[in-house]
């Protein structure tokens, strides 16, 4: 088979690329329009015979419309995915994620091809610290910020391409990733790199924020298990059980580093910081038997410092960039 992956120079993408060419004997077509979170290297080391980069956006036609026909499969990644970007500048969210998903979708009705779309748990809102439910597929839509109201629109155009065309997609929403090759500026890499700096790590707000964890490696087993054997216009909810507030990942790090646990900055919280993320995944793991492989966050967590620690040439050219836009707002 031959897939379409579009956002595959990002973190979920290109970790999902990897995947695909490990686990399976597919070839795969890359789109991306090489934005600042996406890394040409982190495909490093893949045969090239199977795994073509092709430099182009979404939201043009022309670029994805012979993609599309060229393929068998799509999984759509492509997003701007920071909630601290949405919130500086929501119009470019509005561009890759809506009028490039509407794009996705139509390269899609015309040639008929199967289409995975990759979304996220924020689309429902948040929770309570104490609330006893979880979000399931049957949750209303409730999005809070630029970022996640952005995704919650391009999987509404996804449900409605599939009743009024009969296209054949799956939906996906995920909790939060971690693992090798995400941006420093999402939460993990950016402490860890601090760190490694010798810089003390930036806690929003109070900390006490919730966020569901979950290993990339996981997630993309998920989005397989879907695209093998998921029900066409069903929608999967992908999560690890993996709920830790923020301080407490913030103390999982200063650990590793042998650091005292206090030894970090609360700064300025993220304008309509959302509380609390929690997935039930069990029509993903009772319906289609998928389970997580990397149930330890503390194994994990520490896997991936040594990631960051044994590729600093991948991260350092972003990092002062990143850390210029957070101290612009006292983050
Ligand atoms: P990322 O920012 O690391 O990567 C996104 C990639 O998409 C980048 O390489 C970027 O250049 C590319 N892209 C953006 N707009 C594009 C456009 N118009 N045309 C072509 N390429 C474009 O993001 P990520 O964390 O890898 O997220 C990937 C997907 O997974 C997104 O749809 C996101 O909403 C979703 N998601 C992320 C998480 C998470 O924790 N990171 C969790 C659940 C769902
Ligand atoms: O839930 C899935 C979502 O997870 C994805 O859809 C998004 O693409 C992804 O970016 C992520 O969104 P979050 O906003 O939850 O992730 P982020 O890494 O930005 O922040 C995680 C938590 O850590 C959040 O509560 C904000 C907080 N935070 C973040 C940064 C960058 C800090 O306390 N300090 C920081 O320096």
């Amino acid at each position: 088979m031959k897939f379409l992956i579009t956002g595959g120079l990002g973190f979920i993408g290109s970790n999902l690329v990897h995947h695909v060419i490990r686990m399976t004997d597919h070839s795969v077509t890359i789109l991306d329009k090489g934005g600042y979170a996406s890394r040409r290297e982190s495909l490093q080391g893949l045969p090239v015979e199977r795994a073509q980069v092709v430099i182009g956006d979404i939201c043009d036609a022309g670029v994805i419309d012979p993609l599309v026909e060229d393929c068998d499969a799509i999984i759509h990644c492509a997003a701007e995915s920071h909630n601290d970007n949405s919130i500086a500048g929501p119009a470019e969210f509005v561009r890759s994620n809506v009028i490039g998903t509407f794009e996705v979708l139509e390269a899609v009705r015309r040639h008929k091809v199967r289409l995975h779309h990759i979304s996220t748990d924020e689309v429902y809102g948040d929770l309570e610290l104490d609330d006893p439910n979880r979000f399931t597929p049957e949750t209303p839509y409730n999005p809070s910020s630029p970022y996640s109201s952005t995704k919650a629109a391009s999987d509404h155009l996804v449900r409605a391409w599939i009743r009024t065309y009969g296209v054949e997609a799956t939906l996906s929403n995920c909790s939060n990733n971690y693992g090798p090759r995400q941006h420093v500026e999402k939460f993990i890499p950016r402490q860890i790199t601090n760190l490694i700096d010798g810089v003390r790590p930036r806690l929003y707000g109070t900390g006490q924020n919730v966020r569901d964890w979950i290993h990339v490696d996981d997630h993309n087993s998920a989005v397989m298990a879907i695209l093998d054997r998921g029900r066409i216009g069903d929608t999967y909810l992908i999560g690890a059980e993996g709920e830790r507030s923020n301080l407490d990942v913030v103390k999982d790090l200063l650990r590793i580093f042998g650091r005292p646990d206090d030894d970090f900055d609360h700064v300025n919280d993220r304008p309509g910081h959302d509380l609390r993320y929690a997935i039930d995944p069990s029509k993903l793991t009772s319906e289609l038997g998928w389970a997580p492989k990397h149930i330890s966050f503390a194994e994990g967590l520490a896997a991936t410092v040594e990631w960051y620690r044994d590729n600093e040439e991948w991260w350092r050219g972003s990092k002062a960039e990143t850390e210029a836009k957070y101290s612009k707002v006292g983050q």
